[in-house]
This record gives structure tokens, sequence and C-alpha cells, in this order.
């Protein structure tokens, strides 16, 4: 669903990210983990088309993102860090907006709109403006927005930052019900630094440091060798950093 092949993003001299490949399937949840600068956004909006590589390329359900970006970027649903909302629009008025622009059919979008409303907890707030909204109401808007047209991948940049507890869990049900392998089996990357969010929802582990990745494992295979994922993730950026 996602293939990732070499991705690499240069700033003058700087390499943001260095030949980043790696593959995720339909239904599988993939956390990206890594220190702060990492390139763990860069990715990400390279994956949504948001950002030119310098080199490498990925495809999104099978449309790559040079050659066809205008399928692979229908495919994908992008939660950024900062989501893009509109603080003076409603909740239905601008994700009724998104759908149109992400080009659902005018006939498909009030159920498209109602459906992403209804799945992110949104019904007793659709008609109030943005901007009146409580930051994790916000952050919810934003996952809508990511979900509303369908996309068969969607890619959340720190989802949950800034909820509270009761909202972490909404969110975190939300993701496994929208990868749930019965119903829709989106395929999710999503970045966090709570690792417990990782151990709970994630399938599947990817590491980044200094634009490198350097750990892609299953959370399987991670709980057999026992450490626990922050012992892993500290002996693993420590190790990098003696070898840098
Ligand atoms: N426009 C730019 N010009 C130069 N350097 C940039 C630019 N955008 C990002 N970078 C650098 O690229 C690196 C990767 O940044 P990125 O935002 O991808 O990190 P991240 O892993 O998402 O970090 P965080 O956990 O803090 O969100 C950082 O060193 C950042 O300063
Ligand atoms: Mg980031």
């Amino acid at each position: 669903m996602i293939e990732a092949d070499g991705i690499t993003k240069r700033y003058g001299d700087f390499v943001a990210v260095d030949d980043v490949s790696f593959t995720a399937e339909a239904g599988e949840v993939v956390g990206f983990l890594g220190p702060n600068g990492a390139g763990k956004t860069t990715t990400m909006r390279i994956l949504t088309g948001f950002l030119p590589a310098t080199d490498g390329t990925a495809r999104i359900a099978g449309h790559d993102i040079f050659s066809d970006p205008l399928a692979a970027r229908r495919a994908v649903g992008y939660l950024p860090e900062t989501p893009p909302l509109y603080p003076e629009m409603d909740v239905t008025g601008y994700l009724t907006y998104v759908a149109k622009i992400k080009d659902v059919p005018r006939g498909q979008r009030k159920a498209a709109v109602e459906s992403a409303t209804e799945r992110c907890g949104l019904a007793d707030v659709h008609r109030r403006v943005i901007g009146s909204l409580s930051k994790g109401y916000r952050q919810r808007v934003g996952i809508a927005q990511a979900i509303v047209h369908d996309p068969k991948v969607l890619i959340l940049d720190e989802p949950t930052v800034g909820l509270d507890p009761i909202q972490i869990r909404e969110i975190r049900h939300l993701i496994a019900d929208l990868a749930d392998p019965e119903k829709a089996a989106h395929t999710i990357v999503l970045s966090t630094h709570i690792l417990a969010e990782v151990e709970a929802i994630c399938r599947r582990v990817i590491m980044i440091h200094n634009g490198k990745k350097v750990l892609d494992q299953s959370m399987a295979e991670l709980t057999e060798a026992g450490e626990s994922l922050e012992d892993m993730f500290a002996r693993i950026i420590l190790r990098e950093e003696e070898a840098a």
C-alpha cells in the first residue's frame, strides 16, 4: 500500500532525510519514531505530496508520487503537525469544503462528512466554529479532514499531541478501528513521541535518526526480544550518537 524507495531530502548540504525505504501493507499501523529533528515530518510531507523529494520516490496505493501525483494524493489522508484549519468556519462547513477539494462527488459529500464527523466524535460540535473549539476537538477536526475522502492510506503526524488522556484513548481506538482488516483496513503511518502509544496500536516500528532509518521491526518481534520500547529507543539512539 505504501512503498517508499530511497527517499532523500537535502537542504543545501544538510541531509534531512537520507535514503529511507520501507513498505506498509493494508491494515498495518506503522509507528514512526525518532528524536526531534530526526526527519519524520519531512518524510511524511514527501509521502503526502506536500514537499518534493531530492531523490527517491514512493508509491501510494500503487500510484507513484512523482509520475502520478494527483492519484497518489487522492489515495492519502494527511494530518500535518499543524492542521490547516479555518477558525471562522464551522466543523461541517469545513469538512464539506475539504471533501469538495478532495474530489468527493457532490452527491456523496454529505454522507462522507457525516461519517467522518461521527467517527471522530464531532457530532455534538458540528455546528460550532472551529476557532471556538478546544485544542483536542480541533485535533479531531484535523483527523476528520484526513479521512473525509476515505483514503486508503493515512499519514498522521503526532495525532495525539496535546490531547487529554480520555481523548488520547478515543483517538487510539479510532486509529485501530480505521486499520481494522474486517472494516476499511486503512494503512496508517503515525509519528509520536509517546512510546506507550506505539506499543498500544502499532504493528510495526520504524525508527529514524539523523534522517536515516535505524530500525524497522514488527512489534511482535520487539516484544519477543523482551526489551521495553523505551530502553530500545535509548539504546539505539545512544549507539548511533556514539558512532557519529
Ligand atoms: N525548510 C528547511 N530548511 C532547512 N532545514 C530544514 C527545513 N525543514 C526541516 N529542516 C530540518 O530537517 C530536519 C528534520 O526535520 P523534521 O521536521 O522532519 O524532524 P522531525 O523528526 O519531525 O522532528 P520533531 O520530532 O521535532 O517533529 C531538522 O533538522 C530540521 O531543522
Ligand atoms: Mg515532526
